[in-house]
C-alpha cells in the first residue's frame, strides 16, 4: 500500500513545473501567461486571463486597486496540462508598489520565466526581481517580446542581459528582422523557422523545416537580405555562445533565451516546450532541522501569500500553500507548527485555467488556497505532525518608513489587532520602538499605506494617520558579542526598533550613515533582509526587545 503511494506520488510529482511569471509592468507578461494557457488548452479563446495590472493611474483610487487586486486573487495561481505536464504559474504583480508580494510568490516556485520588452530591454523592475532570483539560485527562461516592434538588436539586448542581470544567457531561438521587417525566428536547436504571420487569436503552425541554412528554400521565404545576415548572425552565435546546458541553468547560473511575440501568440509553443522539458520539478526544500523531499509520504507544506477577502461580508482571507511534499487532501488534520494546532480545511480551493475549483487533493508544487479567519502568517508552515518549519521567506528592507498614530484613543485595541493582522497578511511590515511603543511601518511603496488606512477604518474601526519618517534602510543587526549588541541599542537607540519577532533593526537615514555605522560597530553584522534568520522569519532568534 505505501509503495502504491509513493508510486503516484513521483509520478505526480516529477510531472509537474511550478513556474513564476515576471516583468516589468507593460512588458506583456499578462498576455504571455494567457497565450501558454492557450497552448495547454486550459482556455479556449485570447482574452480570458484578466489583467493583474495595478495600473498607474490607480495611486489615489484605492477601491480601484483593491478591485484590481481581487482580479488578480483568480489568475495569481494557473494551473494547466501540457502534454503530460501539470503546469502551475504563478503570476506576480509588476507594479513596483507590490514588489514584496512577489518575492514571497518567488520562494514558492521552482524556476522562473521573465518577460523583457524588445523595445525597452532592461527595466527597473527586471532588475531587482532577477536580484531576488539570483540570490535563490532560481532558473530563469527569458522570453524577449513584442518582436513586431522595432526593437533593439538582439545581440544588443543579449549583451545587456548578462551585464545588467549578472547571469549568462544562451539564445534558443533567433529573431530575422524586426518590427515591421520581422519574418519569424529561427530555432537554433532544431534548425528550422518559424514563419511570422501576425495573429490574435489561434495556433500558427507555419513552421519550415529547413535542414541547412544553405537551403533554397530559405531564400525564396526570407530573401537574400534576411539569409545573408540570419547566416552571419547564427555563425557568431555559436563562436561566442555555448549551446545550453541544462544543469547550469537549472543551478540558476544560465538562461536560454527566446524571441517572440506573445501578442501574436508567436514563439510561444518553442518557449513552452523547452520549458517542460528542461525546468525543473519540485526539489527538496529545507526546514530548520531537515530537508524534506518531495516523494515523502507525509504532507508538508507553507504558506506564501494571504490574500484578504474583498466581500465585507466574509471576513475570511485565501491563505496560499505551496505544498512541498506528500498529498493534501482535503478535510484531513493538519498541523500548524507556529500555532500548535491541529487544523482541517473543507473547502480548499485549487486554481486551474482561470477559475478557483474545490479541490480533494493536491501534489508536491501545487498552490492551495485555504479560507482563513486570521490563524495563518506569511511563512507558516502545515504538517501531519512533525514539526518542521519551512525557511527562506524573507522579509526585504523596506524603502518608505512612517510612524502609524492612533487618531481614536477608544479604539487603540482595534488598531493593535489590526495592524497585526494587516502586517501578518504581508501588507507592510511592522517595527515596535520602546519606550512608548511607537509603531514605525514600512513599505516599499506608497499604496500600502492607503491600503492599511482603508482596511483598519473598514474592517477593525480603528482611524489612523501616518507620519513620515526620514529613513533610507532598515536593516536587521545579528551579533555574538552581546556587549556590543547591548552597546548599540544604548547609543543609537532612537534609530533602533524591533521587528515583530524581537529581532533588533537598525533604521538609516543615508548610505552615508550606514556605512558610518558599519565602521563603528565591526562587531555588529547588518542585513538587509531576514535571509540570515536559519530558522524561519516567524521564529524569534535571539530577541533583545
Ligand atoms: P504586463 O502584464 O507585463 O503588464 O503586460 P501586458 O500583457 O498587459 O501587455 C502590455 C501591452 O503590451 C498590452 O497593450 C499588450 O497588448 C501589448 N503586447 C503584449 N505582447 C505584445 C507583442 O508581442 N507585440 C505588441 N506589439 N504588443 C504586445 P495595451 O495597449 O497596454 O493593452 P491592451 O489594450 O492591448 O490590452
Amino acid at each position: 500500500m505505501a509503495q502504491g503511494i509513493k508510486m503516484k506520488n513521483n509520478n505526480e510529482i516529477t510531472k509537474r513545473r511550478t513556474s513564476g511569471i515576471i516583468s516589468h509592468p507593460d512588458a506583456g507578461k499578462t498576455t504571455l501567461t494567457e497565450k501558454l494557457l492557450l497552448f495547454g488548452g486550459a482556455i479556449q479563446t485570447a482574452g480570458a486571463v484578466k489583467n493583474n495590472k495595478i495600473k498607474k493611474t490607480a495611486t489615489s483610487d484605492f477601491m480601484e486597486i483593491e478591485k484590481q487586486r481581487g482580479i488578480s486573487v483568480a489568475t495569481s495561481v494557473m494551473g494547466f496540462e501540457y502534454a503530460d505536464y501539470t503546469i502551475n504559474i504563478l503570476d506576480t504583480p509588476g507594479h513596483k508598489d507590490f514588489t514584496e508580494d512577489t518575492y514571497r510568490t518567488l520562494t514558492a516556485v521552482d524556476s522562473v520565466i521573465l518577460v523583457i520588452d524588445c523595445v525597452k530591454g532592461v527595466e527597473e523592475q527586471t532588475r531587482r526581481l532577477m536580484e531576488v532570483c539570483r540570490m535563490r539560485h532560481t532558473p530563469v527562461i527569458i522570453f524577449i517580446n513584442k518582436m513586431d516592434r522595432e526593437g533593439r538588436n538582439p545581440f544588443d539586448l543579449l549583451d545587456e542581459l548578462e551585464e545588467e542581470l549578472k547571469i549568462n544567457v544562451t539564445p534558443m531561438s533567433w529573431p530575422v528582422g524586426m518590427g515591421p521587417a520581422f519574418q519569424g525566428v529561427f530555432n537554433l536547436e532544431k534548425q528550422n523557422l518559424q514563419l511570422f504571420r501576425p495573429a490574435k487569436t489561434g495556433l500558427p503552425e507555419d513552421v519550415v523545416e529547413i535542414g541547412s541554412l544553405k537551403d533554397e528554400n530559405l531564400r525564396e521565404m526570407i530573401g537574400d537580405r534576411h539569409t545573408l545576415q540570419l547566416t552571419e548572425d547564427v555563425e557568431l552565435i555559436n563562436s561566442v555562445y555555448e549551446p545550453l546546458n541544462p544543469e547550469l541553468y537549472q543551478d540558476g547560473y544560465l538562461a536560454p533565451v527566446f524571441f517572440g511575440s506573445a501578442l501574436n501568440n508567436f514563439g510561444v509553443r518553442e518557449l513552452l516546450e523547452t520549458f517542460v522539458k528542461i525546468a525543473p520539478s519540485p526539489a527538496p526544500r529545507k526546514t530548520q532541522i531537515r530537508e524534506v523531499k518531495p516523494a515523502e509520504s507525509t504532507f508538508s507544506g507553507f504558506i506564501f501569500k494571504i490574500h484578504a477577502n474583498l466581500d465585507p461580508n466574509h471576513r475570511n482571507r485565501i491563505a496560499f500553500c505551496r505544498i512541498c511534499s506528500g498529498k493534501f487532501e482535503r478535510n484531513k488534520f493538519y498541523y500548524h507548527t507556529r500555532l500548535n494546532k491541529k487544523m482541517r480545511f473543507t473547502n480548499p480551493t485549487r486554481f486551474m485555467a482561470n477559475q478557483k475549483q474545490k479541490t480533494e487533493e493536491a501534489w508536491p508544487g501545487d498552490v492551495v488556497g485555504l479560507y482563513d479567519s486570521g490563524n495563518f502568517k506569511i511563512g507558516d508552515t502545515l504538517t501531519e505532525g512533525e514539526e518542521l518549519y519551512y525557511q527562506g521567506i524573507p522579509n526585504f528592507s523596506p524603502e518608505i518608513f512612517r510612524e502609524l498614530e492612533n487618531k481614536d484613543p477608544f479604539k487603540s485595541k482595534q488598531l493593535e489587532k489590526g495592524i497585526r493582522q494587516l502586517t501578518d497578511e504581508g501588507v507592510a511590515q511592522l517595527f515596535t520602538q520602546q519606550p512608548g511603543n511607537r509603531k514605525i511601518i514600512g513599505t516599499v511603496g506608497e499604496l500600502q499605506f492607503e491600503v492599511i488606512q482603508f482596511r483598519l477604518l473598514n474592517e477593525y474601526g480603528a482611524s489612523c494617520s501616518f507620519t513620515p519618517l526620514n529613513y533610507y534602510k532598515a536593516c536587521w543587526m545579528t551579533s555574538n558579542n552581546e556587549a556590543a549588541m547591548k552597546k548599540i541599542i544604548r547609543v543609537k537607540g532612537r534609530h533602533i526598533a524591533y521587528d515583530k519577532s524581537g529581532q533588533p533593526v537598525f533604521f538609516a537615514e543615508s548610505p552615508w550613515i550606514l556605512q558610518t555605522t558599519k565602521e563603528s560597530y565591526p562587531e555588529i553584522e547588518f542585513h538587509l533582509s531576514t535571509e540570515f534568520n536559519v530558522k524561519s522569519n516567524t521564529t524569534n532568534i535571539g530577541s533583545y526587545a
